[in-house]
C-alpha cells in the first residue's frame, strides 16, 4: 500500500506476552523493485576498493593463487554474513541500531557503532571521490605532464611533511568536495525508490559499460599479457602464509560493505516476501566478478606501460591512492590513442563506484537517526550531510593524505572488522541462530544449511579474531606508516575511542513508546 511515497508496514505485536497489541504502524520507505534493491546493494559493495585494492592485493599475495583464499573467504564469511545482515534488517525492519535494540536494549550500542564508523568513513571517502572528480576534469588537459606522481603530491595536494602541518587550503578540492556532497545529498534526499534506487539503476549499468571498455582496451594493448601474467600467475607457496588468508578475509569484508550497517538498512526497505539468500549471492558474486574484471583491465594497461617504457613491471605497479592518481595518469599518457577518453572513463568509473557506495553510508546514518529520533528524511539527510561535509572540508588542507591514511587504517582495522566480529559472536552465540536460518529459509527460494551456521559461529569470528590480533601486534611493534606517535594516538586511537563513546551516548537516548516491539512475522 502506498502512502505518500512510503509504505505502511506491519502492525506490531508484543512478543513477550504472546498477545498481539496494535500499537503503531510502521511507516517505512520501500524499494520499488527487486532489481532496484539488488543494484543498490551492488552499488554499496562496488566502490573504490574494487578498482584500486583488489588487483594489487592479488598481485602481492600469490597472484592467481590468491583466488583460492579469496573465494574461500567469500563463501565462508562474505556471503554468510551478507545473508545474516540482510536477515537482521529484514526480520527486524530497522536500521542497525533499531534491529539490535529490538533484539534487546543491551545490544543497541552494537548497532550504533557501525553507524558512527560509517559516518567517519564517508567523511574521508567523499574526499577521495572529490579528487577523482578533479582528475576527471584534468583528463581533458592532462596537467599532470610527464611526472604525475609529483603533480599529485606537490601541485594538486600540496602535501606537507607531517600530519600536524596543515599547509594551505586547496580551493579546487573544496569545490569538488562540495559538488560531490551536493550530488550525494540530492540522491538520498529524494528517498529510497525515487532517489537511491533510481540513481543506482543509472550508475550501475553505466559503470559496467565503462569498465568493460577499459578492460577490453587494456587486454588488447601490446604487453597486456605480461601484465596479466603478473596479476594471475599462481604462486601456491603463498597459500602457506597465514597473512595471505587474513588479507583475503579483510578484502572480502571491506568490499562487500559488511560491518558498516549499510546492508542492514538496505534490507529493511525490502517488502515482506523477499528472497534474501538469492539476493545475497547475486550481490556478492557480482561484486567479486567486477573486481576481477577491473583487475584484468588495470594489469593489462600496466603491462603495456611497462613494455612501452621498458621498465620492470615491479617499478610501474603501485597500490590504492597512488595507483589511481599517479600510475594511471602515467598510463593515460602512454596510451597510443584516445588518451582523453580513457582518462574520463577511468576517473568516471571511480566517481560512479564511489558515489553508489557513499550513498549507502550516508543512508545508514540518516536512516538510523530517522528510526531513533523520529526525524523526517529531509531533516535527517540535511543534518547528516551538512555536518559530514563540513568535516570533509577539513581534508582540503595539505596534510589530507596522511590524516586520511591514519584514520582509514584505524577505522578499518579496529572499527569495522571488530564490529563484524562482534556481530557474529553476539548473533551466533547469544541468540538462536537457527531462528534466523528458519526465517531466511522460509522466505528464500534456496535454503541455507549448517554451513551457514558454522561460518557465522566459528569460521568468520575465528579469522576476524586472528586478523584483529595480528593488526594489533603489527601496530604495537611498529608505528603505522612511520607517522609520529602523537598523530597515531589522536587521529587513530582517539577517533576509534570517540566512535565507541558516541555509540554508547546515542544508546542512552530513549526510543519512542512501543517502538521496540518486534514486527509481526519476525517471530518463529
Ligand atoms: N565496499 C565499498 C568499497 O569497496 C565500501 O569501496
Amino acid at each position: 500500500m502506498k502512502d505518500g511515497g512510503c509504505r505502511v508496514g506491519s502492525i506490531y505485536s508484543l512478543s513477550t506476552e504472546g498477545d498481539v497489541v496494535v500499537s503503531e504502524q510502521q511507516v517505512r520507505d520501500q524499494w520499488g523493485t527487486r532489481l532496484g534493491f539488488v543494484l543498490a546493494a551492488i552499488g554499496s559493495a562496488v566502490g573504490l576498493g574494487n578498482i584500486w585494492r583488489f588487483s594489487y592485493m592479488a598481485y602481492s599475495n600469490g597472484g592467481g593463487a590468491f583466488l583460492i583464499p579469496y573465494l574461500f573467504a567469500l563463501f565462508t564469511a562474505g556471503i554468510p554474513l551478507m545473508i545474516l545482515e540482510f536477515a537482521l534488517g529484514h526480520k527486524l525492519r530497522g536500521s542497525a541500531p533499531l534491529a539490535f535494540a529490538r533484539l534487546g536494549r543491551r545490544w543497541e550500542w552494537l548497532g550504533w557503532w557501525p553507524v558512527v564508523l560509517s559516518f567517519i568513513l564517508v567523511v574521508y571517502y567523499m574526499v577521495i571521490i572529490a579528487w577523482s572528480f578533479n582528475y576527471l576534469i584534468f583528463s581533458f588537459t592532462q596537467p599532470w605532464g610527464q611526472e604525475p606522481a609529483g603533480f599529485f603530491i606537490n601541485d594538486f595536494l600540496r602535501l606537507t611533511g607531517s600530519p600536524w602541518d596543515f599547509g594551505s587550503f586547496r580551493w579546487p578540492i573544496v569545490a569538488t568536495i562540495i559538488g560531490i556532497w551536493v550530488l550525494n545529498f540530492v540522491i538520498i534526499y529524494s528517498g529510497i525508490e525515487k532517489g537511491i534506487e533510481r540513481a543506482n539503476k543509472i550508475f550501475m549499468p553505466l559503470l559496467a559499460v565503462l569498465v568493460i571498455i577499459i578492460t577490453v582496451r587494456g587486454l588488447t594493448l601490446p604487453g597486456a599479457l605480461s601484465g596479466l601474467n603478473y596479476y594471475l600467475q599462481p604462486d601456491f607457496s603463498a597459500l602457506l602464509d597465514a597473512r595471505v588468508w587474513v588479507a583475503a578475509y579483510g578484502q572480502i569484508f571491506f568490499t562487500l560493505s559488511l560491518g558498516f550497517g549499510a546492508m542492514i538498512i538496505y534490507s529493511s526497505y525490502l517488502p515482506e516476501k523477499s528472497d534474501l539468500v538469492n539476493n545475497a549471492f547475486i550481490t556478492s558474486l557480482t561484486n567479486c566478478s567486477f573486481s576481477f574484471l577491473v583487475g584484468m583491465g588495470v594489469f593489462g594497461i600496466l603491462g603495456y606501460m611497462a613494455e612501452a617504457q621498458q621498465m620492470p613491471f615491479e617499478q610501474v605497479v603501485d597500490k590504492s591512492i597512488m595507483l589511481a592518481f599517479a600510475v594511471f595518469p602515467k598510463a593515460i599518457n602512454t596510451l597510443p590513442t584516445f588518451n582523453v577518453f580513457f582518462g574520463i572513463l577511468f576517473f568516471g568509473s571511480l566517481v560512479l563506484a564511489g558515489i553508489s557506495s557513499s550513498v549507502s553510508l550516508v543512508e545508514t546514518v540518516a536512516g538510523a537517526l530517522m528510526d531513533k529520533f523520529n526525524l523526517s528524511r529531509p531533516a535527517a539527510v540535511t543534518g547528516t550531510s551538512l555536518f559530514a561535509m563540513i568535516l570533509s572540508l577539513g581534508f582540503a588542507f595539505g596534510n589530507s593524505l596522511m590524516v586520511l591514511d591514519i584514520v582509514d587504517h584505524f577505522i578499518n582495522n579496529y572499527g569495522i572488522a571488530v564490529t563484524g566480529l562482534l556481530e557474529c559472536i553476539v548473533l551466533g552465540w547469544f541468540f538462536r541462530l537457527d531462528e534466523f536460518k528458519e526465517y531466511v529459509n522460509r522466505i528464500s527460494d534456496f535454503s541455507v544449511g549448517s554451513w551457514w551456521i558454522w561460518s557465522i559461529k566459528i569460521i568468520t569470528p575465528f579469522v576476524l579474531g586472528i586478523m584483529s590480533i595480528q593488526n594489533l601486534l603489527g601496530d604495537l611493534s611498529h608505528a603505522y606508516g612511520d607517522y609520529p606517535v602523537s598523530a597515531l594516538l589522536v587521529l587513530g586511537v582517539l577517533v576509534v575511542l570517540v566512535s565507541i563513546a558516541a555509540a554508547l551516548a546515542l544508546t542512552t537516548r530513549p526510543w519512542r513508546e512501543n517502538w521496540l516491539l518486534k514486527p509481526t512475522g519476525s517471530e518463529e
